[in-house]
């Protein structure tokens, strides 16, 4: 079965081909074109020029995407619907609908959390680890630009959201940080990359910034203060501090660590407190190096019997072939009742 997924839930535009058959995934085509320059002077994503790009991109990021396809096999549609910016949801979702129609093919409103866990099984082409009995119950973390969120599973389609920000999301934070340091947008990788390059372990950066609720008994996040704790301390700095590599570069470790801790630290948390047989990550902020590295290291000394899954880096930021592996999922409830499909930006797991 041929499955097309479609996203333009935020700043990319995205589609991209699946073939499953025989319980065996391929990637026929992943296409992403990202807006991030566009969006570099605001620091973040500005919703009207978003949609804007979308309108102009879609056409021509499907075209690419169905390049060397037969699109008469294409069998099922799969679209996020939501959560996301109301303006962008609409663009694919009235893509897809033109689609469906023309090719009277059914569609499926796909949950883009869903789909930040469920790319997880686009590295596995066989399938293989959703038939492991040491997959449930899974504790899933997803932490992308607009959300972080501990959700529980016992089964694909069984979730339970155990804990979320309540304030910024952890891409939000790398983003807003960035941002106050002067750094690139998306500022993940800006710091990350900036971290990376600290060699001086010498560099005494007094600040210490904080690891909001990280010690409070419930599975929730705030990552605003750790924002701020950055803004304070850069306007605390004389200009010539400010423009130092090694104070960036510093202060981008630190932010890092504060960030890859207090995720560390719930995660584990729940994982215990649950008995989850496996730890699960997606989204954006989980293609960091070190946060996929101190993970493995904490699960092997700590948990090891706990298994542990988190999508190859290009899967982690959006992309639309983890909305055709989720239609995949979800394909026994294939509609061809399309019309009635609606956005919904703020849609829950
Ligand atoms: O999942 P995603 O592509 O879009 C949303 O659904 O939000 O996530 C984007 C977020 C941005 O905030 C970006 O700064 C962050 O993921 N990100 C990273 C890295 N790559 C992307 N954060 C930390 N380290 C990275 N390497
Ligand atoms: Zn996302």
């Amino acid at each position: 079965m041929k499955i097309l997924g479609i996203d333009t839930s935020c700043d990319d535009t995205c589609a991209a081909v699946l073939e499953i058959r025989n319980s065996k995934l391929e990637i026929l085509s992943n296409v992403v074109s990202s807006q991030v320059k566009l969006h570099a002077k605001y620091g973040g994503v500005y919703p009207s020029l978003a949609k804007r790009e979308h309108i102009k991109n879609l056409p021509l990021v499907f075209r690419r995407a169905t390049k060397n396809i037969d699109i008469s096999k294409i069998e099922l549609i799969g679209v996020t619907v939501g959560p996301g910016l109301e303006p962008c949801l609409w663009q694919g979702v009235n893509f897809a609908k033109d689609l469906a129609k023309k090719w009277e093919k059914p569609l499926i409103p796909i949950n883009h959390i869903e789909a930040h866990i469920l790319a997880n099984w686009l590295s596995d082409s066989t399938f293989h680890i959703l038939h492991s009995k040491f997959l449930f119950p899974a504790v899933c973390l997803v932490v992308s630009g607009g959300h972080t969120q501990l959700i529980l599973t016992t089964g694909i389609e069984k979730y339970k959201l155990v804990g979320e920000t309540r304030d910024d999301a952890a891409g939000e934070c790398f983003d807003k940080a960035a941002r106050t340091l002067g750094l690139d947008y998306p500022g993940g990788p800006a710091i990350a990359a900036e971290a990376a390059k600290l060699k001086t372990k010498n560099y005494k950066l007094k600040t210490k910034l904080p690891r909001p609720m990280i010690y409070q008994k419930n599975y929730d996040f705030s990552f605003s203060g750790l924002k701020t704790a950055v803004l304070y301390d850069f306007r605390s700095r004389s200009s010539k501090i400010r423009k130092s590599r090694e104070y960036i570069r510093a202060m981008c470790a630190e932010i890092q660590q504060a960030i890859i801790d207090v995720l560390i630290h719930k995660t584990f948390k729940a994982a215990k407190n649950f008995k989850a047989k496996s730890i699960i990550l997606g989204g954006g902020v989980a293609a960091n190096d070190e946060l996929r590295k101190q993970f493995k290291e904490k699960i092997q000394k700590e948990i090891p019997d706990t298994k542990y899954y988190v999508p190859d880096t290009k899967f982690c930021t959006d992309n639309a072939a983890m909305i055709a592996v989720t239609a995949y999922f979800h394909r026994e409830e294939a509609t061809k009742n399309w019309q009635k499909i609606k956005v919904n930006a703020n849609l829950k797991i």
